[in-house]
C-alpha cells in the first residue's frame, strides 16, 4: 500500500468545462464530406441531399462522389464500375484465412481480420499519397463484399460466386448473399438494397469513422484505419444495431405480440434497438426514406408481418419514450424481407460505409494533424512511492 499525500479529489485539467462525456457536441475536426443537420439543410453528402441520391443515383455513384468529390459522368461511372468488377479478386492469403476460420466465427470478425490481411499483401502500404489511397479504397470496395460472401458461402456449403459486370453493385451483393438476381422481385429488392447502401455510406464523425480518423491521424496505413473502423462498427450501439433489431423482430414473431413485448422490455429498462441517436434527437431523415421503400417492398413480397411489427414498435416508442427510429430500424426490416441471413446485416453496412471511411482517411491524411485529446484526471493526488520491500 502506498500513502496518499493529499486525499482531496485531484484534477490536473484547468478547464473542466471543456469536458463532454462521450464527446457529445464536441467538434473534433473539419470535413467537406457530409453535413448532418436536424434542421432545414438535412443530410448532405458533399452538398447533395440524401433523398436525391437515394432516389436517383446508384450506390456506385455515391461511392464515387465520396472518393472523387464530384458525381461521375457516364464514362467515369462505367470505368469505376469496371474497376470494381476487375478488382473483385481475393489474394491467396485471404482465401487461406477464409478456409481456416472457425465456422462459427461472426462475419464481422472475419471481415475485420480479412481487411487487416489485405494490408499484409499490399506491396507498399506506407505510400500515403492521395492517389494510392484512392486506389486502395476502390480495392476495398470491390474485395470486402466478396470476402464476406465467400466466407458465408464456405461455411454454409454453397458454391462460390463472382460478381457480374452486367449487374449493379447492389444487384451483385444480393446475388452474392442470396443467389437472387433474375426475377422482378429480385430487382425490387436490389433497388431497396441500393438505397440502403446509399443511406449507410457516410455520416460524418460517427464512432467508426472517428476511430478510422484517429488511426489515420498517426499516418499509419489505410487498412489499419479501416480495421479500427470495422471493430467500432461491430458494437450494438453502432452498426451492430441492425442485426440486433432483426433478432428482436424474430423474437417478437407477430404483430399481435409486439406491443406487449416492447412494453415489457421498457418496464425492464431495456434499450430497444434501432431507436435513438446521439445527434438526431428529433428523428433520422434516413429512416423515413428507407421506411417508404420497406412499405412498398412488403407489398411486392406479399409479406407485411415485419412492417406491421415495426409500425407498432415505432408508435409505442414515440408515445412512451419520445424516441424515433434510426436508419438501422427499417433497414433491418428491408433485409428481413430479402431473407438475408441476420449475421450479414452489419457486414452489409461495412460494404457501404467503407466508402465513407476511406474518404475520411484520405481527407485526414491529405491535411493531417495527429489526434491527441486530453483526459480529465480523476485518480488520486500525488502519492509517496513505497519500495517493494516496505509495502504491506
Ligand atoms: C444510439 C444511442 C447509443 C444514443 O445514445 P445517447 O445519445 O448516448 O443517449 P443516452 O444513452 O444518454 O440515452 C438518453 C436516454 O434515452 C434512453 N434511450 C436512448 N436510446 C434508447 C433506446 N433505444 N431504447 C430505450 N431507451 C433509450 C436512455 O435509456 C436514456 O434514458 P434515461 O435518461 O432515462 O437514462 C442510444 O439511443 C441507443 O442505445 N440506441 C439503441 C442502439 C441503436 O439503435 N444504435 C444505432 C444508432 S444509429
Amino acid at each position: 500500500m502506498s500513502a496518499v499525500v493529499n486525499e482531496s479529489p485531484a484534477t490536473e485539467m484547468k478547464d473542466r468545462s471543456a469536458y463532454s462525456p462521450g464527446l457529445e457536441g464536441v467538434i473534433a475536426g473539419e470535413s467537406v464530406l457530409c453535413l448532418v443537420d436536424e434542421g432545414e439543410a438535412g443530410l448532405l453528402y458533399r452538398g447533395y441531399p440524401i433523398r436525391d441520391l437515394a432516389e436517383h443515383s446508384t450506390f456506385e455513384e455515391v461511392a464515387y462522389l465520396l472518393l472523387f468529390g464530384h458525381l461521375p459522368s457516364q464514362q467515369e461511372l462505367s470505368d469505376f464500375s469496371t474497376r470494381l468488377i476487375d478488382q473483385a479478386v481475393l489474394p491467396q492469403l485471404v482465401q487461406v484465412f477464409l478456409g481456416a476460420a472457425p465456422s462459427g466465427a461472426h462475419p464481422m470478425d472475419i471481415v475485420r481480420s480479412g481487411v487487416s490481411l489485405l494490408g499484409v499483401v499490399d506491396s507498399d502500404p506506407t505510400d500515403h499519397s492521395h492517389e494510392a489511397n484512392v486506389c486502395r479504397s476502390i480495392r476495398l470496395l470491390a474485395q470486402i463484399p466478396l470476402m464476406i460472401a465467400t466466407s458465408y458461402r464456405l461455411v454454409t456449403g454453397k458454391p462460390r460466386r463472382q460478381p457480374h459486370g452486367d449487374l449493379t453493385f447492389a444487384e451483385n451483393l444480393l446475388y452474392l448473399f442470396t443467389d437472387r438476381r433474375e426475377d422482378d422481385r429480385a430487382k425490387a429488392m436490389a433497388r431497396v438494397l441500393d438505397a440502403s447502401l446509399t443511406l449507410y455510406a457516410e455520416h460524418e464523425f460517427n464512432a467508426s469513422t472517428f476511430a478510422a480518423r484517429v488511426t489515420a491521424s498517426t499516418m499509419t496505413d489505410l487498412y489499419s484505419a479501416v480495421t479500427s473502423a470495422i471493430g467500432a462498427l461491430k458494437g450494438p450501439l453502432h452498426g451492430g444495431a441492425n442485426e440486433a433489431v432483426a433478432e428482436m423482430f424474430v423474437d417478437i414473431g407477430s404483430c399481435e405480440r409486439a406491443e406487449a413485448w416492447v412494453r415489457e422490455a421498457l418496464t425492464k429498462k431495456r434499450r430497444i434497438m434501432g431507436f435513438g441517436h446521439r445527434v438526431l434527437k428529433k428523428g433520422d431523415s434516413r429512416s423515413a426514406i428507407i421506411q417508404q421503400h420497406v412499405e412498398s417492398l412488403s407489398g411486392i413480397c406479399g409479406n407485411r408481418r415485419w412492417y406491421e411489427i415495426a409500425m407498432t414498435i415505432e408508435r409505442i416508442m414515440e408515445q412512451e419514450k419520445g424516441l424515433y427510429p434510426n436508419l438501422d430500424f427499417y433497414t433491418a426490416v428491408a433485409y428481413l424481407l430479402m431473407e438475408i441471413p441476420l449475421t450479414l446485416y452489419t457486414p452489409l453496412f461495412v460494404c457501404s460505409r467503407v466508402a465513407g471511411w476511406c474518404a475520411h482517411v484520405i481527407e485526414q491524411q491529405d491535411h493531417n494533424r495527429l489526434m491527441r485529446p486530453r483526459a480529465l484526471y480523476t485518480g488520486p493526488s500525488r502519492r509517496e512511492y513505497v519500495p517493494l520491500d516496505r509495502r504491506t
